[in-house]
């Protein structure tokens, strides 16, 4: 293979900093406390732990060398390794679940924005913040705006490039948010319900577990990580031959998960307990209303919600170079063009999540999953988020296995780790048996017995 020329990362912490950037966003502030909240408190953050750590780091690393490796995105890895085999529609698969998850992650992002302004320029209604959001994801032409504002802000950055773009931004505002994130929970840790949240959140109880359960932990750690569509493996493949991959992708499992974990630690001391009723509204009912009882509490939901729109435009950024760079690599496109293209697409697949909140009443309230009333975003959400994410962990995983080859990966993986090589009798058996095991049978419980989405 001829190594076509590649923008680089600066260095190791650009690259992990803006992986990081990609991995922390709306996933672990958003949604992780209110899928925790759905889903049994401890019981749940017990098996996500587990499976971001047995699962999640393997699928991590797997990602990060192959693209390393081929220099490529998810189809051009695939094609470069495997030239002409069926095997690139897992690279397809991963393009289009990029779009699909893009599309309505761009929706709750928006909102990220409307509060940031909110935020300056009125403040929260104390005890009304549910009223207030409801009324707001029910605009229709507040919701497409919205939405059009955060892809074109996203469509802009990816074309200005990789370097200039993306590392500056993540490494600035990155710490901040752990700042404020702490900050934050010192504070709820002080309310009267606390103990008693705390609780919920963190001991695990057995009656808590359901097969939902371990659907929604593996949906919501692929989520989380950023795994199962090539966004890994294409930040992967702008990193130098010279960096420690196991380092790299261990940092950035960590940071993930820890802010994940700290924002629950922020929802539920606040909620007392399991949410009374746990949705996509969750994190913005509660934590505006948290702010409305804080000194100086506008000042900081204005901070709080510029942080959480950056980092979900870190997250959005990943999601969409993946399709731009299929169509930079793969079609020779240039930049700016690719980047465009797919902006206007994921849009119009946008328009009817955005719609699914109250404005279209026939969007909002379509199927049930998982015991709840679930409408176009959330069904987007799930068949992008959980399954399609988890079908290409699984494809990446049996592609290692069977094409790649484990040595190869292997030897991309541990290139400037010598002496972390021995790490490989616990990954070996982690990629062979457990991973495809849990997933394969998460998949299979949704396939074929359907029981799950009721
Ligand atoms: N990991 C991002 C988050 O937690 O908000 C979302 C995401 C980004 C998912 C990129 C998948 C992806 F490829």
């Amino acid at each position: 293979m001829s190594a076509p020329k590649r923008e680089q990362w600066n260095s190791s912490l650009g690259f992990i900093l803006a992986a990081a950037g990609s991995a922390i966003g709306l996933g672990n502030i958003w949604r992780f406390p209110y899928i925790t909240g759905q889903n049994g408190g401890g019981t749940f953050v017990l098996l996500y732990v587990s499976i971001v750590l047995l699962i999640g780091l393997p699928v991590m690393y797997l990602e990060l060398s192959m693209g390393r490796f081929s220099k490529r995105g998810p189809v051009g890895a695939v094609e470069s390794i495997a030239p002409g085999s069926f095997w690139k529609f897992m690279g397809y698969l991963a393009v289009i679940t990029g779009i699909g998850i893009l599309s309505f992650y761009g929706v709750v992002a928006g909102w990220t924005v409307w509060y940031f302004f909110k935020a300056v320029f009125h403040g929260f209604p104390s005890g009304k913040t549910n009223e207030l959001f409801g009324e707001f994801v029910a605009s229709g032409p507040h919701q497409i705006a919205l939405l059009y504002i955060f892809l074109a802000l996203t469509g802009g950055i990816v074309i200005s490039g990789i370097k200039g773009g993306i590392e500056k931004v993540s490494s600035i505002l990155m710490p901040i948010l752990l700042l404020l994130l702490t900050g934050l929970i010192i504070y709820s840790m002080t309310l009267k319900g606390a103990t008693s949240g705390l609780k919920y959140y963190l001991v695990p109880k057995s009656s808590d577990f359901t097969k939902t359960t371990f659907i929604f932990a593996l949906g919501q750690a692929f989520f989380s990580l950023s795994l199962g569509m090539g966004a890994m493996m294409t930040y992967g493949s702008y990193l130098k031959k010279k960096e420690n991959l196991v380092k790299a992708g261990f940092l950035v499992v960590i940071f993930d998960t820890v802010i994940a974990l700290m924002s629950g630690l922020i929802i539920f001391p606040v909620l007392g307990g399991a949410p009374q009723k746990s949705g996509a509204g969750l994190v913005f009912v509660v934590i505006t209303d948290l702010f409305t009882k804080l000194p100086g509490g506008r000042i900081l939901a204005a901070l709080f919600f510029l942080l959480l729109t950056v980092a979900a435009l870190t997250s959005t950024i990943s999601l969409l170079e993946v399709a731009a760079s299929y169509l930079m690599d793969e079609h020779k496109i240039p930049r700016k063009k690719a980047a465009t293209i797919v902006t206007f697409i994921t849009f119009i697949v946008g328009i009817p999540s955005a719609l699914s909140l109250g404005a279209n009443k026939s969007l909002t309230s379509m199927i049930s999953i998982g015991g709840q009333k679930t409408g176009f975003l959330g069904i987007m959400d799930f068949l992008f988020g959980n399954v399609s994410l988890a079908l290409g962990g699984l494809l990446l995983i049996l592609f290692v296995v069977f094409k790649w080859g484990i040595k190869n990966t292997e030897k991309e993986l541990f290139r400037n780790s010598e002496k972390l090589k021995y790490l490989r009798y616990i990954l070996r058996p982690l990629i062979w048996f457990a991973a495809p095991a849990a997933i394969a049978l998460v998949l299979g419980f949704i396939l074929f017995t359907g029981k799950t989405l009721s």
